[in-house]
């Protein structure tokens, strides 16, 4: 139930005086992440979009690479000092960089991936959940995949960071749980995004017949649920994975 009038959206953040309304979307530039800053924008949040692609323009849209600890915790400070509290952030930005693991490179494939998905994530809940746990409400949304439920052949670096997310993210929702804070993860199966037409065509193809819905998702259908998760009738939904795979895997 929202605690006061709303846009009519039925991902609306409520508009009670109480309730922060700025949000933080990582890897904002491009894909899923510009679907869920625009979604979330529709449910009435103030949505600063971060990417280390982009170039600093003005308080909405920043340059922040995750997995730098002390530049996370600086902007989280300028946000807040600039726009007001921080309501809540999705953790979007993630990274592949495919390789069996008995040829996995530790400092091109195994650590960067490490640092972006899971490290990334840690930095902006770390940096916010203080502020979150003194106001007494907070909203995270940690992008998980199907391949951390699963496995992938070539993916050992991604799904082991994918499947940490949702440990990490189990715990943190223990933690903040009486405090009005939720915490969860969505796992995508096969969306249609720049980082899957990275994908070799004839691998593409091959993942694309497994799908039972026949098709990839969209970055818009991810969205969706993201801000479902951080709306107020989500209030109640914690520590749970979300997937979004057409029929693929079903917990
Ligand atoms: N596309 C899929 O099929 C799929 C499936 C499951 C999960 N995911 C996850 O969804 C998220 C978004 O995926 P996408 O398909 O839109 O990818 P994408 O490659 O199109 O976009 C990722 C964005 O993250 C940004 N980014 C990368 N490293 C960063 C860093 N260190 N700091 C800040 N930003 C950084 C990139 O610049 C880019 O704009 C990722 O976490 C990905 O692992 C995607």
């Amino acid at each position: 139930m929202t605690t006061g009038p709303d846009t009519g959206h039925p991902h609306a953040v409520s508009s009670s005086p109480q309730r922060p309304d700025v949000a933080i979307v990582t890897g904002a530039a491009r894909g899923i992440g510009a679907a869920i800053a625009e979604a979330l924008e529709t449910g009435g949040w103030r949505v600063v979009r971060v990417d280390i692609g982009f170039s600093d323009m003005g308080p909405l849209r920043r340059a922040l690479d995750v997995t730098r600890f002390d530049d996370v915790v600086a902007m989280v400070a300028a946000i807040e000092a600039e726009l007001g509290p921080i309501g809540g952030v999705v953790n979007n930005a993630g990274i592949t960089r495919d390789g069996f693991m008995h040829r996995m490179d530790p400092a091109t494939q195994w650590e960067p991936v490490i640092a972006v998905n899971l490290t990334g994530p840690f930095n902006m809940c770390r940096a916010i959940l203080p502020k979150m746990r003194e106001r007494q409400f907070g909203r995270i949304v940690n992008m998980s995949s199907m391949n951390g439920l699963k496995g992938q052949a070539g993916q050992a670096n991604y799904a082991a960071a994918k499947a940490g997310l949702i440990g990490m993210t189990k715990a943190l929702a223990l933690e903040n749980a009486s405090l009005g804070i939720t915490a969860n993860c969505i796992a995508p199966g096969f969306i249609d995004s720049e980082m899957t037409r990275a994908i070799r065509p004839d691998v593409r193809e091959v993942e694309l017949t497994k799908i039972p819905a026949g098709r990839p998702g969209t970055p818009a259908e991810v969205a969706g649920v993201a801000a479902f998760l951080m709306s107020d009738g989500a209030a109640f939904v914690t520590g749970e994975t979300l997937s979004i795979n057409g029929g693929q895997l079903m917990g």
